[in-house]
């Protein structure tokens, strides 16, 4: 199939990449001309396991394509994604100028019927409004559907070639069909199409976020209680998740969630409910628990060492908001920079990817270490901020001999408690003893 996605950021970049995977001819488009220059020669702008592998693969097999002109892309596409930014406008809710331009954009070169996907996270009724302002500027017959995409960062790619699920919201017959067709590669191990109208879909995308954020925000507040009572998360984790009807994944405690999504998503439910007259009460509880949830590293930082942490340095282990990622939007990392830093203390980093994005950001009010080991010379403590898989088996003799004081404040649950204890390391971690 004929395939246009507009926008190359990280949505339209792995959409555009998978969907030639499967044989399709796919042209991207973006009014960025230098990066659609950089991607014709291969090189993918964002960091995304196993991506530049399929990139360059279907580049070079001729059946990914990338132009800067709109009307070259969906000339001789049947369907056209949409994977453009719809950013929180100052009220918190979701600006949809970029869809609604591109809508009336294509709308106007348009000499057939053709099938518009929404793969941005948009707010219910978004169709209807990308339906209107195309009527007004085409005579030609079209469909609007929403597709909403379920990519986590670290592992879109397989995300996308295996997906648990794809939901496509439409009532239109032909669309159904071109749609279902165009998925029916990636869901052959049985995984549902779930078909249905285009606002149930918009707000599944909204509901699958949110609840995926309440389960987070509901184990930290079981780990805060744990703490007080004496309980382990990890084994209350472990107790509750081997019922099928919660489920094993999702439910570890930390640091809150952070990353362009979550927060984001679960704001414009509320600010969405809020503007229908409902009042989304779990919603707003998930959101404050989480705010209080980035401070609880910082804080049992600051009590152990009795409120006093001016010139003292701190090793942080971590910085990207999760794993896999240099995505540091809404990072927890950058709460606790800030704390300690307004604090007095002075931080060493390391992070394998986002030291870069951190950089630009705070520049150097904090260190860069050129490796973990490095981060710890002379530090008062460790804190472990995001579960790097080269965080998980560190050699602990080194560490203690780096430190300066055997301490370890692990945001991430990522040692054995006892055997922590048995190093003889002051360890405090989430929702566990100390
Ligand atoms: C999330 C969803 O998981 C995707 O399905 C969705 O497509 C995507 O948002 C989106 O809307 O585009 P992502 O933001 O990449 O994906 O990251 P997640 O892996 O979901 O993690 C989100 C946050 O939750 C991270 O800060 C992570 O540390 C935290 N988390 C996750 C926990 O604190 N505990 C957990 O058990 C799981």
């Amino acid at each position: 199939m004929k395939i246009a996605v507009v926008g190359t950021g990280y949505v339209g970049l792995v959409t555009g990449t998978c969907l030639a995977e499967t044989g399709n001819q796919v042209t991207c488009v973006d009014i960025n001309e230098k990066k659609v220059e950089m991607m014709k020669n291969g090189k993918v702008p964002i960091y995304e396991p196993g991506l530049e592998l399929l990139f360059n693969r279907n580049i070079n097999q001729g059946r990914l394509h990338f132009t800067s002109n709109l009307a070259e892309a969906i000339e001789e596409a049947k369907i056209i994604f949409m994977a453009l930014p719809t950013p929180p406008g100052g009220d918190g809710a979701a600006d949809l100028s970029y869809v609604l331009g591109a809508a009336k954009d294509i709308a106007k070169l348009m000499k057939e019927y053709k099938v518009i996907v929404t793969k941005s996270t948009v707010p219910v009724g978004t169709a209807d409004k990308v339906t209107a302002i195309m009527k007004e500027n085409t005579n030609q017959e079209f469909a609007v559907v929403s597709n909403p995409e379920f990519l986590r960062e670290g592992v879109a790619v397989d995300d996308f070639m295996k997906p648990d699920r794809v939901v496509i919201g439409t009532t239109d017959e032909r669309a159904r069909k071109l749609l279902g067709e165009l998925y029916g590669p990636y869901v052959r191990q049985g995984n549902p199409i779930v078909f249905m109208d285009e606002r149930s879909s918009e707000l599944t995308k909204y509901a699958a976020n949110s609840f995926l954020a309440t389960k987070i925000s509901f184990m930290n507040e079981i780990a805060n209680l744990c703490e007080l009572v004496g309980a382990d998360v990890d084994m209350v984790r472990r107790g509750i998740g081997s019922d099928d009807r919660i489920g094993k994944r999702f439910l570890f405690a930390g640091i809150g969630y952070g990353g362009s999504c979550f927060p984001k998503d679960v704001q414009a439910l509320a600010k969405s409910s809020e503007e229908n007259k409902y009042d989304f009460k779990i919603l707003n509880a998930v959101m404050d628990v989480n705010e209080i949830q980035k401070k609880v590293l910082v804080e049992k930082v600051k009590k152990y060492f009795k409120g006093d942490i001016k010139g003292k340095r701190f090793a942080m282990w971590g910085l990207a908001f999760k794993p896999e990622t240099d995505d540091i939007r809404e990072a927890p990392a950058l709460y606790i920079i800030d704390e300690l830093l307004a604090a007095g203390a002075q931080i060493s980093a390391f992070d394998p990817e986002a030291a870069n994005n951190v950089k630009a950001l705070v520049g150097d009010k904090i260190t860069y270490a050129k490796d973990q080991y490095d981060a710890l010379k002379d530090a008062d403590a460790l804190l472990i901020v995001t579960e790097w898989s080269l965080f998980r088996t560190p050699d602990f003799t080194q560490v203690e001999e780096l430190l300066k004081n055997k301490v370890i404040f692990d945001g991430r649950n990522l040692y054995d408690l006892q055997k922590m204890i048995d190093c003889g390391f002051y360890y405090n971690s989430i929702g566990r003893k100390v």
